[in-house]
């Protein structure tokens, strides 16, 4: 349970403000709102019948890199047929259309989260129900976005302290609003949100502290592979296969994400398809990342105007 102050607001979708700034955030203060919202019975819809969304993870599956690490038949099948046990409320799944229509890039992310991570735990997890359990997160790893104004989201030029405060704060939003809808703060997708962004070597947000969750890992690495392999405002060239892969390896070098799960999603980049166990990693750093990136750069803060 995070026990840290919020620097800015949490609020659901149809704008019912959970926490203004300053709040500090307790197990007994969420515990309030969890209350406050016991009575609704929140309905469950599948999320592959939901809009488009079967129609659109199987495009954005056949675009590479994906096409090469869903090169099986069989690897798609299994993969729908998990998709099609994931229930989620309206409200949640509601977070998908506000992307759609709102923040395309995000929509596609955590499509490909979802379903990279679901790929990554056949390998890594053993326990089924285990793996169940984390390919529902996927979907809800970036929940907390529809806090982070749009215009921040998309910015193209550095993000000031502020902004970038803003960015780090989808965390701790998806946090309180997945515990808020599954009206439980130790579900497994509540737990992801707080800590994708976290490090095994503790550089990550928005607590700093040590990545030790295995499942919460295995997103964490599709996270970061999914953002580099596409463009983003604040680099509009992606990084090709080679160089985000190579980038991964480094963070593995440097101890802030796990081997085993570099392994395996280097392993399904291999046309051999050769078991993570037995892959072989080169040290050797041939890719080129694209050379305008302003991601970590720090801008002044504006002195006059607000967008929020
Ligand atoms: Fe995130
Ligand atoms: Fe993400």
């Amino acid at each position: 349970m995070p026990r840290l102050t919020l620097q800015h607001s949490i609020y659901t979708l149809d704008n019912q403000l959970l926490f203004p700034p300053g709040t500090f955030l307790t197990e007994e203060t969420l515990d309030a709102i969890i209350d406050s919202h016991k009575a609704y019975s929140c309905k469950t819809y599948p999320l592959l019948l939901f809009g488009s969304v079967k129609e659109d993870c199987l495009n954005f599956l056949s675009t590479p890199p994906y096409e090469t690490i869903f090169l099986e038949k069989k690897q798609i099948n299994d993969l729908l047929n998990i998709l099609e046990t994931v229930h989620l409320s309206i409200p949640i799944l509601e977070s998908l259309d506000y992307f759609k229509k709102h923040d395309f890039y995000t929509y596609a992310h955590i499509l490909m989260v979802f379903a990279l991570s679901t790929l990554l735990a056949e390998d890594l997890i053993t326990d089924c129900q285990e793996r169940m359990q984390l390919s529902a997160t996927g979907p809800t790893h970036d929940f907390g976005k529809i806090c982070v104004p749009l215009y921040i989201l998309k910015k193209t030029t550095p993000l000031t302290k502020t902004e970038r405060g803003f960015i780090e704060h989808h965390a701790t939003a998806g946090y309180v609003l997945l515990s808020y809808y599954y009206k439980d703060i130790q579900n497994l997708a509540c737990e992801v949100a707080l800590g994708h962004h976290e490090r095994k070597d503790g550089s990550g947000y928005p607590r700093g502290i040590l990545l030790k969750h295995h499942l919460v890992e295995i997103i964490a690495v599709s996270d970061i592979y999914d953002a580099l392999i596409k463009p983003r405002p604040y680099r509009s060239t992606a990084y090709d296969n080679r160089a985000a892969l190579e980038e991964i390896t480094t963070m593995a070098e440097q101890n802030k994400i796990g081997w085993d799960v570099v392994k395996a999603l280097i392993a399904h980049n291999r046309k051999s398809k050769i078991h993570y166990r037995e892959t072989k990693i080169s040290a050797e750093k041939r890719g080129t990342p694209p050379s305008y990136n302003v991601y970590g750069v720090i801008a002044e803060e504006e002195k006059t105007g607000s967008h929020d």
